[in-house]
This record gives structure tokens, sequence and C-alpha cells, in this order.
């Protein structure tokens, strides 16, 4: 592929979604590659935080508990994220971290077939999800089996209760077929729980349509709530009735403000609530999932496989130093693309000292997110320009790019 700046500038200005690009804080001299662990920042969360920091907080005090919604922001920002995963929107809450969320759902679904000891997770899973699975299948009496991607579905038995999965896997960017998993671990009797949390505001999901029933997800990655953003969990109606959270905190009883001793769940999705909304970080969400509300979500995907093909046809051809490890296929990938190298983390840091943002996951790959509202075509090209000037002049060897920092 031979393209001159002209012609990657020519996409950009044929773009659909250009004009995102300009609802993002981007710091010149950045092309940030790292949306799909923590968003940019969209302009609109400046002024929503100010104004619920000095307005809402400031001056209507406890009285925004009502005048301004918050106690409603769980559901209301669950039901904006149910418009982008297919689900209906009282399917939705928003809560807690993606950590906590699976540990409420692993703990409630289990209990449904207390004859069925087996949790079946895939090795190499996101490492929190494997660490929470552990303690949930401790509080469960269930035995954890760890097995690798290939051997999953051989691993689903008339032993499995649950299975717990993330759709797209966080370094490969490889992608698990929801119907068809779902499915087969349905006919097995056991359910799924998937983690979105490398797909939701990036991929295609239709989590009705594919049967899914338990679901968690991220706020902080391609959702730009901002660091640290609470997380969603989904449920499906036909269960959540029977589902009843381990974590029986008072905002997810049926009457938080009667004060009484007895717990009693809420009526629906509300009952995987626990402690209160921490609203600054709730209304940062809510800005960044409500960029979205006008986005054509197909238009999104489109774009994210087209900046994937030209970053992987532009590496294969300038760094073939580089093996790609993410699918080719759409279909069986997620938003981000990724390369092994021997030297990776070295890669990765002198990179960012170029203003070329990505990042490193052990032992050997460096990632690059693919977040289709506010990246270019250009950003792209100039990336792997620069990757290619690195790996030509060896910058990477310089020993301050050897020295690992405690986040990468
Ligand atoms: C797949 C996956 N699940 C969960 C998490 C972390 O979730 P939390 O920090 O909200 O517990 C991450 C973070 O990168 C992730 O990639």
């Amino acid at each position: 592929m031979n393209l001159t700046l002209e012609a990657v500038r020519a996409r950009d200005a044929a773009d659909p979604l250009r004009a995102y690009r300009d609802r993002f804080v981007l710091p010149d001299g950045v092309i940030y590659l790292d949306g799909n662990s923590l968003g940019a920042l969209p302009k609109a969360t400046i002024a929503s935080q100010a104004d619920v920091v000095a307005r809402q907080w400031g001056q209507s005090l406890i009285r925004s508990w009502n005048d301004h919604r918050w106690i409603e922001a769980p559901q209301r920002v669950g039901a904006k994220i149910a418009d982008l995963i297919g689900a209906r929107p009282d399917e939705v809450i928003v809560a807690d971290s993606v950590s906590v969320n699976l540990f409420k759902l692993m703990l409630a679904a289990a209990s449904l077939a207390p004859e069925r000891g087996q949790l079946l997770s895939e090795a190499g899973n996101f490492h929190t999800d494997l660490h929470i699975a552990s303690g949930a299948a401790e509080f469960a009496r269930l035995r954890l089996d760890v097995v690798e991607r290939g051997r999953i579905e051989a691993g689903l038995g008339a032993e499995t209760n649950l299975l717990l999965l993330t759709h797209v896997h966080y370094k490969t960017g490889e992608r698990f077929d929801m119907a068809r998993i779902t499915a087969l671990a349905s006919e097995a009797g056991a359910r799924t729980i998937w983690d979105l949390s490398h797909s939701v505001g990036a991929v295609p999901l239709d989590l009705g349509r594919d049967g899914a029933e338990l679901a968690v997800g991220c706020g902080y990655k391609y959702l730009n709530g901002g660091p640290g953003a609470p997380a969603f969990l989904y449920v499906a109606s036909s269960l959540q009735e029977r589902l009843v959270s381990p974590l029986r905190g008072w905002m997810g009883h049926a009457a938080p403000f009667a004060f009484t001793d007895d717990y009693v769940p809420a009526p629906g999705i509300a009952r995987f609530l626990a402690g209160t909304p921490p609203m600054l970080a709730m209304t940062a969400l809510e800005s960044g999932v409500d960029l979205f509300a006008e986005v054509d979500m197909a238009a999104l995907w489109t774009k994210s496989v087209a900046l994937f093909d030209l970053f992987a046809e532009l590496a294969m051809q300038a760094c073939p130093e580089l093996a790609c490890v993410s699918p080719r296929e759409p279909e069986r990938r997620g938003s981000h693309i990724s390369f092994r190298h021997p030297n990776a983390y070295e890669l990765c840091q002198a990179l960012i000292a170029q203003g070329v943002i990505g990042d490193f996951r052990a032992p050997d790959v460096i990632r690059f997110g693919l977040t289709p509202l506010y990246l270019g075509y250009e950003d792209i090209a100039r990336a792997v320009e620069i990757m290619r000037g690195i790996l030509d002049t060896g910058g990477w060897r310089d020993p301050r790019f050897a020295v690992r920092a405690k986040v990468t």
C-alpha cells in the first residue's frame, strides 16, 4: 500500500464521523492510541463536571438527589448504555467496578443451579476476571476450571454452572461469537457471563438477539467516562426477579428510605445496586455516553474496520519485524490491533516519547486502540511512520526505555 499524505487526508475529509474529533480534548503532538484503556476527555465533560460540582453540589446541596435526578442516575445512564448493547432500558444499571459487578453476578447466578459445580473460564482472560472468579468460586463452592481458548466448548458439560468470558480479548483483540457460545453453554444447561469491557462503544453488540443473559462492562474505555468511571451490569429481564445480589446494600433495597432492618431486594435491575452512586464520576460517564446518542453505531464499526485495515497493511509493509496477533477478519476481533515484538515494552516507551501513545501488555505485546470517534487515517499513517523510524534507528534501545514503570 503506497499511501500519500494527501490520500490519507482525503480519507479523513470524507469520513462521516470526522466532526466528532472536535468534541474531544486531544493534546497537540499526541496520537492517542490508548482509548481502549482510558478514553479521551470529551469537551462536554468539562462543562458537566463544573455544573455538577459548582451548581448542583455547591448550590443545590442535598436537594440535588431529587432536583437534579441524582438518585435515578444509575438507571438513567444504564438505559443509555442499554441502547448501545442491544438491551432493554431496564436491563442495564451503572454501579461499582467491573470486578465488583462480576462478583455480584457470579454469586447470584451460581445459586440458581446449586447442583452444578463448575465455573469455567478462559486461560489468559483479563486477570481481574479470573481473580474475582476464584473468590466467587470459593464462596459458591464451585470448582474454577480455566482452560485454553480452543478448549472452552469441550469444557462445557453437565457440571458447568457458569461460563465466564470476555467478549473481546484485552490483549489479542480476538472476539468470541456471542450468540454461538451463549447457545452452546445454554444447551449444556450453563449460564454465560460476558465481560464487554473491550466491546462496548466500539464493537457491534446485540445482547437481546444473541440470547445473552448476564454481562458487565467498563465505563472508562470506549465510553470515555473518565478514569475509574463506574461500570455497568446487564441482566436479561427474564432472569432479574430470580437473582439476588450477594452485596445487599441499601440502594438495592425495595425501599431504601424506609430504613428497615430486613433486606427486601428492589424489583428489577435496581437490586444490583449496593451503595450510593458516585455522582461526580457518574456525571462524567453520562457525558461520555451521551456522545453516542447521535452516533450511527454501524458507521462507527465500519470506521474501526477501516482504521484496523490501514494499520495492519501499513505495519505489515513498513514493520515486518512486528507480528500481528489480532485476527484480520472483522467479525473475529474488536477495535484494537496488537503485535508481538521481543522488545515490545521498550518500543512502546520509545513511541510514547515521540507522542504515539499505545500500551504494552506482558510479556511481549504492543497494543493500539482504534477509537473511531476521535482518530483519523492520518493518525494511523503517522503512527506507523514514527514506529518505522524508531525501529530503523534502534531508538527503542535507549536505556531510559528499559525501566519499567508501575503502571504501563
Ligand atoms: C476485560 C476487562 N475486564 C475488567 C477490567 C477492569 O475492570 P474494573 O477496573 O472496573 O474492575 C478491565 C480493565 O482493563 C478489562 O480489560
